[in-house]
Parts: C-alpha cells; structure tokens; sequence
C-alpha cells in the first residue's frame, strides 16, 4: 500500500495531468495483489525458460493485469517490441496472439540499470528461448534509433521496453506512434519506474508529455505501472 502512495506523490511531483493520475488509481485496486494470478500464468508459458537470473522476472508481475486487458484486442498481426533481453516479453506476445509475427530490436548490451550483466549470455538464451518460434520472429540487433530511421513496416502492436533514459523513451514512443496503424496498440513498461534520483529523467516524464500532446488522438488509455493506448 506504501509504494501506491509514493507513486502518487511521485506522479503528483511530475505535474501529471489528473485524468492520468485518475485512471492509475482506478487500476490500483483490481490489480493489488495479482502476484499468485500472475504466477499461475508464467509456470503455463515459461516452462522452459532460460535466464542469466531467476530473480529477474521484471516482465511477469504484470501478466495477469496484460491478459486481462489484452483479452479483447484483435487484428494483432505485426508486433513490435523495443527491448527484448531474454525473451519473456516476446513470448508472451506470440503466445496471447498466435497468429502474429514479431520483430525484436535490441542491441543486447544493455543500458544504466545493467552493469555486470553478461549480454552475450542475455543473448544466447534470447536465441534458445525463441528457437521454437524461428517462424514468426524477425531479429534485429540494432539501436532502436537506427532501427526507426531504416524501418518501413507499420505495426499493429508496438512493445517499449528498450532504454530506460528520459531522451531514449522519447524517442522510442513518439518514432514508435508514427509506425503504429490505425486502431493499433502501443504498450509502454515501467511506467512507475523511478531509478534516477532527478524524477523527470525517468520514463513517467516523457510519458506524461507523450500523452498530453496526443490525448485526441487515443480511442482508448489504460494507466497503470504499464500504460496501454489504442490508437483512433
Ligand atoms: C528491461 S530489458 C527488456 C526486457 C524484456 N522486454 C522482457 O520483458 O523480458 C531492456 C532491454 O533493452 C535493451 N536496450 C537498451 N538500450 C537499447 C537501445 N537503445 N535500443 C534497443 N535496445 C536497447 C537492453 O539491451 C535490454 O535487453
């Protein structure tokens, strides 16, 4: 209960817009305490998981608050994501969508947050907990800020989940927007992360700005430590 109070005041110090501050604290209750629901969805998907940490399961606090609002999204063909590491995220994906395809950017050395971490390790288990997928996976070992200037493919649903730092997450939302097809979906991680100590060089503040300046343009935003937006 603690940490739903500091993230308000956290989102309070940031200036965030009361319509988003709203929508989080709607969210808060229904997904308190979903640890063991959550659980019960990551022994069903990564039986087989390999990982640098076991510690390290970032991505699956939120499977169950992910199912549940994703249960009724179609037409998810083309999925994007920014920021693969070993794999969870992209699996999930191509397991609650089976018909898509996946294109994986990441340049799988890390960013801030990652010293000491064996990437060619992170990598090698990205490769093996994929293999069973070669099919539908498109792998791109690249800066997602190159991978934007070159990429000409438009996305049902696009994953951010690459650099944590202020200008990146900029600039991975706002190139990640123009790529995204109509009525398509935009996932933003780690909304309510708070590594750095200066609060607006962390994700929520580009977020918020984000958010401000495209609101007319949402058919639908779901706020919670993951912001979910559909596009008109
Ligand atoms: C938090 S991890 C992603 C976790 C993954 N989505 C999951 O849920 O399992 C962030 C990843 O972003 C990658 N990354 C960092 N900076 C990047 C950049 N500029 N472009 C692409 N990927 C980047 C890192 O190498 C790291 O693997």
């Amino acid at each position: 209960m603690t940490k739903f109070f500091k993230n308000l005041y956290k989102l309070f110090l940031l200036n965030t817009p009361i319509y988003i501050i709203i929508r989080f604290i709607k969210n808060f209750l229904p997904n308190y305490k979903t640890k063991r629901k959550s659980l019960k969805i990551e022994n069903e998907i990564y039986k087989n998981f390999l990982t640098v940490n076991k510690d390290e399961k970032w991505f699956c606090n939120n499977l169950y608050f992910l199912k549940k609002n994703l249960r009724n999204f179609n037409g998810v063909e083309n999925i994007l994501e920014i920021g693969s590491y070993e794999g969870r995220s992209a699996i999930f994906f191509l397991e609650q969508f089976v018909n898509s395809k996946i294109t994986c950017v990441d340049t799988w050395s890390g960013s801030d947050e990652h010293s000491n971490k064996n990437f060619f390790e992170v990598e090698k288990n990205f490769d093996k907990n994929l293999s069973s997928y070669f099919k539908r996976l498109t792998k791109f070992k690249i800066d997602s800020k190159n991978f934007f200037i070159t990429n000409k493919k438009k996305f049902d649903l696009i994953y951010v989940d690459g650099d944590h730092s202020c200008e990146q997450v900029d600039i991975d939302i706002n190139r990640s927007w123009e790529i995204l097809k109509k009525n398509g979906y935009l996932i933003l991680d780690d909304y309510l992360w708070w590594y750095y100590k200066d609060l607006k060089k962390n994700p929520a503040h580009p977020i918020n700005n984000f958010i401000i300046k495209n609101i007319s343009e949402f058919k639908n935003l779901v706020v919670w430590k993951q912001i979910i937006i559909q596009k008109k």
